[in-house]
């Protein structure tokens, strides 16, 4: 397997850039999430009554749920700035340190992918949280001396698909902890609505609700396909998206009526026809697709375990029978 077909595949699922007209600037803009929501009115209202900076705020859940949206949207809705930097991109203490000794008041230091900041990192967040000091080593090593810096109040968002990876330290230190809840249809159908308004080309109600069945309740995965089939009903000069249109498109990407792709009925045939259903190991169908094994468990599986269409079991990967009636109905 390539490179370029391996970021394909993650690109499908997985972070790129969003486009940022389509971002709502408030919470009431925001499509579902509706608990969450109401929570984070009361704590921004009290904040900014108080003058306070807000507390520092973990969310969490699946790619493309919509935590970065949130983020921009509570900086918006509290008036500050928001600096937004990766995870992994937080080689050494420096790298977080140079950012944080150049905030304002009030700013909003937003840590995409917080889990995966190496450890010498998160010990600096550790009192840059929890009473806005860090330790600033002055001067080379030997000559050097380590002074206390006082940096501004600010408030830290993480983003996290993976929670259960942040030690326990860095968790306990967000006085705010959020995973966001899965989108139903109806919501994504809104959502998608809601794209048709900003991008101004509108899509009929039965269209949109076609596009978001295939969308895995995902809204990046709903907005990718809707910009696809806006492509589509401009080359035809269409000005309004009708249902066969969204058709048409979803056939073109190889999209099925489960909302699967290509690589994913691969994989499915794979336990089917070669393992007559499992159970296989997963260094066994990770050598087969000629993927890395955390690949194959993150992008090949997560949504087949998600609607049920495979099991994992102690001995290894079983297709279940839903997953079987998909495969058997795609030959009819
Ligand atoms: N973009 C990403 N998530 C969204 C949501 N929940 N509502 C509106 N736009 C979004």
């Amino acid at each position: 397997m390539s490179d370029k077909s391996i970021l394909a595949r993650k690109s499908f699922y997985f972070k790129e850039e969003d486009d940022l007209s389509l971002r709502p600037k408030s919470l009431d803009e925001y499509i579902g999430q509706k608990s969450l929501k109401q929570n984070l009115k009361i704590y921004i209202n009290a904040a900014k009554e108080r003058q306070e900076v807000l507390d520092h705020i973990l969310f969490f859940g699946p790619p493309g749920i919509g935590k970065t949206t949130l983020a921009y949207i509570v900086a918006n809705e509290m008036g500050v700035n928001i600096r937004t930097i990766s995870g992994p991109s937080l080689e050494r203490s420096g790298d977080l340190i140079a950012c944080l000794t150049s905030i304002e008041a009030g700013d909003i230091v937003f840590i995409d992918e917080i889990h995966r900041i190496p450890k010498t990192v998160e010990e600096v967040l550790y009192s840059a949280m929890e009473d806005y000091r860090i330790a600033l080593l002055i001067g080379r090593e030997q000559g050097g001396k380590v002074v206390d810096f006082l940096l501004p109040p600010f408030t830290l968002i993480g983003a996290t698909t993976k929670p259960s990876l942040l030690s326990a330290p860095l968790r306990n230190r967000f006085g705010i902890n959020a995973k966001l809840a899965s989108y139903s249809t109806k919501e994504i159908m809104e959502l998608i609505l809601r794209s048709a308004r900003v991008f101004k080309h509108p899509i009929t109600h039965e269209a949109a609700f076609e596009l978001a069945k295939k969308s895995r309740n995902n809204p990046r995965l709903a907005n990718r396909y809707y910009k696809r089939v806006r492509d589509f009903a401009t080359f035809y000069n269409e000005q309004i998206i009708q249902i066969e249109r969204v058709k048409i498109m979803l056939s073109s990407l190889d999209v099925d009526e489960a909302g699967l792709v290509e690589y994913e009925r691969h994989y499915l045939t794979i336990l089917k026809e070669r393992f007559n259903g499992g159970p296989v190991g997963i260094e066994t169908l990770s050598a087969l697709l000629d993927e890395e094994k955390e690949n194959v468990e993150e992008i090949y599986e997560s949504y087949l375990l998600q609607i049920g269409f495979i099991e994992r079991t102690k001995r290894g990967r079983t297709i279940t029978k839903k997953g079987l009636n998909h495969l058997n109905g795609l030959k009819n």
